[in-house]
C-alpha cells in the first residue's frame, strides 16, 4: 500500500488516480488545510474504487504512528506542505516549521517501521536563477524564498538520511509548472481567493470571474517579451510519480529528477492557447515585472526519459482544454 500525504491536494489527487490505475492500493493522509474531503470522493468517482483516507496532520507523530500500525504501508509519496511563495516570505517560521517538521516526522516514523521507499515532491524552484537553460539536475542550487528553501532543505535532509542508512530508496521529483486537470473535469486545481499562478488566473478571466489578466513583464529577452515557463499537464506529472515508484523499487540511495516537458511557453502563447481551447476571450494588460520572477525556465528532461522511461505526452492545447473543462464544472459547483 502506498501512503500519499497531501493526497487531496492538486498534484496529490491526480497522482492518486494514476497510482490506482496502475494497480496500487492507495492510502491518503491529509489534514484538508488547503483541500477538501470532496476531492477524495472525486478520486473514487474517477477510479471506481474506494480510496482509503485518514484525516491527519503529518506533523502529528502520534497520528502517523497509528496510521503506520493500522495500514500495511510499503512506500510513501510526500506531497503535504505549504506552497505559496508570497505567503512564505510573509510567514517564514510557519513555512519552515510545517514543511520541515512534517518531513522529519514522516521519515522518523518510516524509519521506525522499516519503510524506506520515499518520493518527495520537490520543485524547480530549488535551482538558482542564474543557471543556463535548459536546467538539468546538476544545475546550481539556491532559492529566493522560504518555500523554495524548505524544499531544498528537505532534499538535503533526505540525502543525509540515505547516507546514514543504505536501505533508503528516495526520488526527489522537481516539478516545473504543473497545470491542467484530469480529463473528466472531476478534479482539478482550486486555489482559494485570487490565484497567484498564471494558469488558474487565466481560467478565471476566461470564465468571467476576473475581469482581466495582468501580464507581469513584456520586456524580457524572450521572443514576445513575456516570461517563458515549462508548463506540464498534471496527469503527465502524476504518471511520472508512478514511474518513479517503479524505479525506486530496485534502487537504493537518492536520485533527483526534473519533471517537465522540456518546452518553453510564453505568457502570451498560453493566453492564446487558452482562448482557442475555451472559445472565450482572455483580456489582458501589459504590466510591470513581478519581483523575483525570471525570464525563462524550462527543463532538460533527459534523465527522467532515460532512467524512469517517462516523457510528457500532452501539449499546451490539451492542458488548456482539460483546465477549462474543470473550470466550467467548478463554477457549476
Ligand atoms: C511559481 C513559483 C514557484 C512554484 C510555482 C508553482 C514564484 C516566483 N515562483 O512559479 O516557486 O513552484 O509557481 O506552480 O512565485 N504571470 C503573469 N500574470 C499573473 C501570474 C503570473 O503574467 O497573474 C506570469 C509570471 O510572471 C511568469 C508566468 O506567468 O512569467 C508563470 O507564473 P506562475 O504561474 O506564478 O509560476 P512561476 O512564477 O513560474
Amino acid at each position: 500500500m502506498i501512503l500519499v500525504t497531501g493526497g487531496a491536494g492538486f498534484i496529490g489527487s491526480h497522482t492518486c488516480v494514476a497510482l490506482s490505475a496502475a494497480g496500487y492500493d492507495v492510502l491518503i493522509a491529509d489534514n484538508f488545510s488547503n483541500s477538501s474531503p470532496e476531492r477524495v470522493d472525486g478520486i473514487s468517482e474517477i477510479t471506481g474504487k474506494s480510496i482509503h483516507c485518514v484525516r491527519a496532520d503529518v506533523c502529528d507523530r502520534g497520528a502517523m504512528e497509528e496510521l503506520f500500525s493500522r495500514y500495511p504501508v510499503d512506500g510513501v509519496i510526500h506531497f503535504a506542505g505549504f506552497k505559496a511563495v508570497g505567503e512564505s516570505v510573509a510567514k517564514p517560521l510557519e513555512y519552515y516549521r510545517n514543511n520541515i517538521d512534517s518531513a522529519l516526522t514522516l521519515c522518523g516514523v518510516m524509519s521506525e517501521r522499516g519503510v524506506r521507499k520515499l518520493i518527495f515532491s520537490s520543485s524547480a524552484t530549488v535551482y538558482r536563477a542564474d543557471n543556463p537553460m535548459p536546467l538539468d539536475e546538476n544545475a546550481l542550487l539556491g532559492c529566493t524564498n522560504p518555500y523554495g528553501w524548505s524544499k531544498l532543505m528537505i532534499e538535503q535532509i533526505l540525502r543525509d538520511l540515505a547516507l546514514s542508512d543504505p536501505g533508503w530508496s528516495i526520488a526527489l521529483l522537481r516539478y516545473f509548472n504543473p497545470i491542467g486537470a484530469h480529463e473528466s473535469g472531476i478534479i482539478g486545481e482550486d486555489p482559494s481567493g485570487i490565484p497567484n499562478n498564471l494558469f488558474p488566473f487565466v481560467s478565471r478571466v476566461a470564465s468571467g470571474e476576473i475581469r482581466k489578466l495582468h501580464v507581469f513583464g513584456s520586456d524580457y529577452p524572450t521572443p514576445d517579451g513575456t516570461g517563458v515557463r515549462d508548463y506540464i499537464h498534471v496527469m503527465d506529472l502524476a504518471e511520472g510519480h508512478v514511474r518513479a515508484l517503479g524505479y525506486i523499487s530496485s534502487f537504493s540511495g537518492v536520485e533527483a529528477f526534473n519533471l517537465g516537458t522540456g518546452k518553453g511557453t510564453s505568457v502570451l502563447e498560453l493566453v492564446r492557447a487558452f482562448e482557442k481551447a475555451s472559445g472565450r476571450p482572455v483580456p489582458y494588460v501589459l504590466d510591470d515585472r513581478r519581483p523575483g520572477d525570471i525570464a525563462v525556465c524550462y527543463a532538460n528532461t533527459g534523465k527522467a526519459e532515460e532512467k524512469l522511461q517517462w516523457k510528457a505526452r500532452y501539449g499546451i492545447g490539451e492542458m488548456c482544454r482539460d483546465g477549462w473543462n474543470w473550470e466550467m464544472r467548478r463554477r457549476k459547483g
